[in-house]
């Protein structure tokens, strides 16, 4: 009797592109394997019942899309404006942020398999491997995680040929090389003409911040505890609300970021981003902060901000320093609302003004007419005494 031995299992991170849709064609002739296609929406958009269909004419055994749009936007998103994560100062975290939620969803389907692996779709030249990798080990140190972009050494022509080859339906054409990752937060750009960090990035390479918009306009954003709550006046989800930001953000041509980045592999990289929604609601935010937060705690939480967004740029979302960053980061959010007022024209975002009932700023302190409640005779003795170090160092030491 011919004994039949079960295949290993391994679920794909399969997002419908070029890579993983030969990755599941090679684990499964190459490997061995059984593969299980798991697609995850953060919002990137595109038609995920075509991309299922995809995984299992590629040669999946079975194919399944998770709606995380609400998750990624209440649980990686927000913190993230609370926290003002930018990495290196300019890019807000766009694919650093869908990374841990994607492995996340990676190891509850490899449970409800019996998978003995999962696997991704990245090179080994970028942060995208050590998040995922990272982020697995930590979650379930039992299974394997396979990386066959990695391992297969295959040149992006060599891809389109595998393809051919295995008979697996592809969109890619050798002509637009660019390697795109999207979602709600925003969109990643690389490659091609960009490789060159002199070079302007073609002007196909923009999608969600194209011009459009004639009229200039002002927005009101308002905030309630450092969450975003309102679009002028109106309460609306937060899935919605950024949704909405984007579009109408981008059609300004609003949230263009060009940059030259380090990444955790110790590689210099150009990289281009679009992401309008991030930049009106960090910039409304912290605007926020400067009329609500008191000076300290407002100078302490911008070096939380850096240590946040180094961490979760390095793959270490799953970690006990950012759960207790994320502490003293929700902690400092409780007085943080209120509405900022931002006016939009083509090509830039001003911010007007900010009002809040709990606003530090007190108008009797800073006024310069008659109602002013400063104490005037204050001032001299403590300018005195805040200067009187140095003026003591200049004294005896420099002879003055
Ligand atoms: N450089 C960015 C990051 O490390 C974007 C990566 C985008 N990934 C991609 N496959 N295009 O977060």
């Amino acid at each position: 009797m011919r004994r039949t031995v079960s295949k290993r299992k391994v679920v794909l991170a399969y997002s419908g592109g070029l890579d993983t849709s030969v990755a599941v064609k090679w684990l499964t002739l190459e490997r061995d394997y059984e593969v299980v296609a798991l697609s995850i929406d953060v919002g990137q958009g595109g038609d995920l019942d075509d991309v299922r269909e995809r995984a299992l004419k590629a040669g999946a055994v079975a194919a399944e899309v998770v709606d995380a749009r609400d998750e990624f936007a209440e649980n990686f998103v927000v913190p993230t404006i609370m926290a003002h994560g930018l990495y290196e100062g300019k890019y807000p975290l766009v694919s650093s942020l869908s990374r841990p939620l994607i492995a996340r969803h990676l190891v509850d389907a490899a449970a409800r398999y019996g998978a003995d692996a999962v696997a991704h779709g990245c090179t080994g030249k970028g942060n995208d491997q050590v998040r995922f990798e990272v982020a697995v080990r930590t979650l379930a140190p039992q299974l394997d995680v396979e990386a066959p972009v990695r391992e297969w050494g295959f040149t992006r022509d060599d891809t389109i040929d595998y393809a051919a080859q295995h008979g697996v339906e592809i969109r890619a054409t050798r002509a637009k090389p660019y390697s795109i990752d999207q979602n709600l937060w925003g969109r990643a750009i690389e490659c091609g003409e960009m490789e060159d960090p002199w070079a302007a990035p073609p002007s196909d390479v923009y999608e969600m911040t194209l011009p459009t918009a004639t009229e200039a306009r002002e927005i009101v954003l308002g905030f309630e505890a450092g969450r975003p709550s309102t679009l002028d006046g109106s309460k609306l989800p937060t899935v919605e609300l950024v949704d909405q930001l984007n579009r109408l953000v981008g059609s300004y041509g609003v949230g263009r970021i060009d940059m030259v980045e380090n990444r955790r592999v110790g590689i210099k990289s150009r990289e281009v981003y679009e992401s309008p929604a991030a930049a009106v609601l960090m910039t409304a935010h912290a605007q926020l902060e400067d009329l609500t937060l008191e000076r300290d705690l407002a100078h302490y939480k911008s070096l939380v901000a850096q240590r946040w967004a180094d961490l979760v740029y390095d793959g270490l979302w799953y970690s006990p320093l950012r759960e207790a960053l994320d502490a003293f980061i929700l902690y400092s959010q409780r007085f943080v609302t209120g509405e900022v007022r931002i006016g939009l024209e083509r090509g830039s975002m001003t911010v007007t003004g900010r009002r809040s009932e709990v606003s530090l700023y007190d108008f009797e302190l800073a006024t310069y007419d008659s109602r002013d409640s400063f104490r005037h005779s204050d001032a001299e003795g403590f300018v005195r005494l805040f200067g009187l170090g140095t003026q003591t160092w200049a004294k005896r030491q420099l002879g003055r």
